[in-house]
C-alpha cells in the first residue's frame, strides 16, 4: 500500500487516548486511524517505570506490524516513561508524545497559579520537573494527583456522582483559587464536567490533544505523508471485552 494511506496509529494505556484521537480526527478526516487501547494492562499510572516501558514497547511493535506512518503517544504515562527509547529504536518512524500542556497555561496565564492533574507516574517523572523547572518562574504550579480517576473512566464512570464523591476532597480545596488546570492524563478530559463544577468556573481547563494533534499533522506534512483519501478509524483494544469497544465509540461521538 501507499504509505501516504498507511495508518496513524494512535495508543493508550486505555480510553484515555480517544479525547486525542478526536482531536486528531477533526484536524486530518481523510486519515486511516489505527487506535490500540491497553485496557488490559490499564492502569499504567501506578505501575513502574519499567512496567511501562516494556508495555509501551510491546504495543508500538503490534502497531507497527500493521502498515503505520506515524505513532501518536496519546497517554501522558506513557510519554514520561517510554517516548525517548522508542525514538532510540525507531529513528525512521514518526513518534510524537503527548505532555502535560504546561506551556500552554505558563503562556495564557503569565504570574497566574496552575494546578497538574496527572498519574502517580507522570508526577514523579523527570520529564514534567523539568516542564515545570522551566515554567516555575512564570506561574506558580501546584501538582494534583488523582488517584481513582482513570478507573472510573475504563468502567464508564466519568462524569457521575462516584467520580464527583472521588474527586471532591481533593478539588474542592482549590475552588475559585486556579487560574488554570492542567488535564495532563488523557482519561481525564472525559471528566471535565465534573472537575469544572468542583473548581468553579472561573478555572480554565486545558489539556494536550489539540498540540499533539497540531505536531502530528505538521510532522506528516514535512515528510510530504499527509493523505487525502477516504477517512477511517479502526479501534483496537488488549481487553477482550466487547464493553470497551462500545465504550470506545460512545467516547469518540460525544464531544
Ligand atoms: N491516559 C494515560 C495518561 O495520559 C494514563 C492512564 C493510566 O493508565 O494510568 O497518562
Amino acid at each position: 500500500m501507499n504509505q501516504k494511506q498507511d495508518f496513524i496509529a494512535v495508543f493508550d494505556s486505555g480510553v484515555g487516548g480517544i479525547s486525542v484521537l478526536r482531536h486528531l480526527v477533526r484536524r486530518m478526516p481523510h486519515e486511516r486511524f489505527l487506535y490500540y487501547g491497553d485496557s488490559a494492562n490499564a492502569p499504567y499510572g501506578t505501575k513502574t517505570v519499567e512496567q511501562v516501558q516494556k508495555l509501551s514497547f510491546a504495543v508500538a511493535e503490534k502497531l507497527m506490524a500493521q502498515g503505520i506512518k506515524a505513532l501518536v503517544v496519546a497517554c501522558n504515562t506513557a510519554t514520561a516513561a517510554a517516548v525517548e527509547l522508542l525514538r532510540e529504536k525507531y529513528p525512521d518512524m514518526i513518534i510524537v508524545g503527548i505532555e502535560p500542556a504546561v506551556k500552554l497555561a505558563a503562556d495564557r496565564f503569565p504570574k497566574g497559579t496552575v494546578g497538574i492533574m496527572a498519574t502517580p507516574l507522570t508526577i514523579d517523572s523527570e520529564r514534567l520537573h523539568k516542564l515545570e523547572d522551566r515554567w516555575k518562574e512564570q506561574c506558580d504550579i501546584i501538582e494534583l494527583p488523582a488517584p481513582g480517576l482513570v478507573e472510573l473512566v475504563e468502567a464508564g464512570k466519568a462524569v457521575c456522582e462516584e467520580s464527583e464523591a472521588l474527586l471532591a476532597p481533593m478539588l474542592a480545596p482549590y475552588a475559585g483559587k486556579l487560574d488554570a488546570v492542567v488535564l495532563g492524563c488523557t482519561h481525564y478530559p472525559f471528566a471535565a464536567p465534573v472537575i469544572q463544577k468542583l473548581l468553579g468556573e472561573s478555572t480554565t481547563l486545558l489539556d494536550g490533544g489539540e498540540g499533539t494533534a497540531l505536531q502530528t499533522q505538521r510532522r506528516l506534512a514535512e515528510k510530504d505523508l499527509l493523505s487525502q483519501g477516504a477517512g477511517e478509524i479502526v479501534i483496537q483494544s488488549s481487553a477482550q471485552d466487547p464493553k470497551i469497544l462500545h465504550l470506545c465509540r460512545k467516547l469518540l461521538a460525544a464531544n
